[in-house]
């Protein structure tokens, strides 16, 4: 099964220049879709308290866990597979007075081996990237708590059959997408108990056509802008055609 190392995402999809360009759309210290607005929508339904602690799959630059550890006072360890993520998320988690509080760790979330449980795993947008979900959800199993949350957005495809065009999108970024009913699936096969699936797709389609318009409307000239405004041109036809769409999960480990 496809097994992406770190060094494909750090020299690819998020070299630092392509960091860069994604908080141009998402805003400072987020990498996906809605940035912070959306990130505190998601958070509100999960029940967080301070004295949680939280693990953040795929933490990215870090954006999601500041904010579970301003907004709610959990504690929070963040996991990624990019060092360059890493990099720049510990940095900024320092400037903000947060390293009390948050802990970035560079690694690939397949290979968790944790002393520490935790009360909940929350992942934004990066399941997509993972092919081997049963290992995954597996995995995330083991770091729960008995009668802890998992909570995660992600990527996902239609029903239907896929046009050429998606086909080589998604081969393009070595993507794995699946149906939301597919999601469940994985998540009832893995153990899962109370498992809430919610199509998101039109929120979905009104982020990007939210992020599209300021994008353009901040007439930048940096470097990429062009192709990331093409980008989001064409995510948007996907997103209307049905092909590409959006979920959020909530499932929690049996307890
Ligand atoms: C779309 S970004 C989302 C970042 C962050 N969750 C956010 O909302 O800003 C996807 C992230 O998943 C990370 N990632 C991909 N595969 C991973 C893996 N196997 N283990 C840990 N992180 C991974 C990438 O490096 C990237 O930072």
């Amino acid at each position: 099964m496809t097994r992406l190392p770190s060094k494909y995402f750090d020299e690819q999809q998020y070299a630092k220049s392509g960091i860069a360009s994604y908080e141009l759309v998402y805003g400072r210290n987020f990498i996906s879709p809605g940035g912070k607005e959306t990130s505190a929508e998601f958070l509100k339904v999960l029940g967080l308290q301070s004295d949680m602690k939280v693990l953040d799959i795929g933490c990215g630059i870090g954006g999601c866990a500041f904010q579970i550890a301003a907004d709610y006072g959990a504690n929070v360890d963040g996991v990624d597979i990019s060092h360059n993520m890493i990099e720049i998320g510990s940095k900024r988690c320092d400037e903000q007075g947060l390293e009390d509080k948050v802990k970035l760790y560079q690694g690939d979330c397949l290979e968790i081996e944790y002393d520490t449980l935790y009360d909940v795993a929350h992942s934004r947008d990066v399941f997509l990237h993972i092919h081997d979900k049963s290992r995954l959800f597996s995995v995330i199993r083991n770091v729960l708590i008995p009668g802890g949350l998992l909570a995660f957005t992600d990527y996902c495809r239609g029903e239907g059959a896929r046009s050429a065009e998606f086909n080589t999108y998604v081969r393009q970024r070595a993507y794995c997408l699946h149906t939301v009913d597919e999601y469940r699936d994985f998540l009832q096969r893995a153990g899962f108990v109370d498992i809430k699936t919610e199509d998101k797709t039109s929120d979905f389609l009104q982020i990007h056509k939210r992020e599209l318009d300021r994008l353009v409307a901040r007439n930048l000239n940096a470097e990429g802008l062009d192709d990331l405004i093409r980008g989001w041109r064409a995510k948007i036809v996907r997103i209307k055609d049905g092909e590409q769409r959006w979920g959020w999960f909530l499932a929690r480990n049996p307890g």
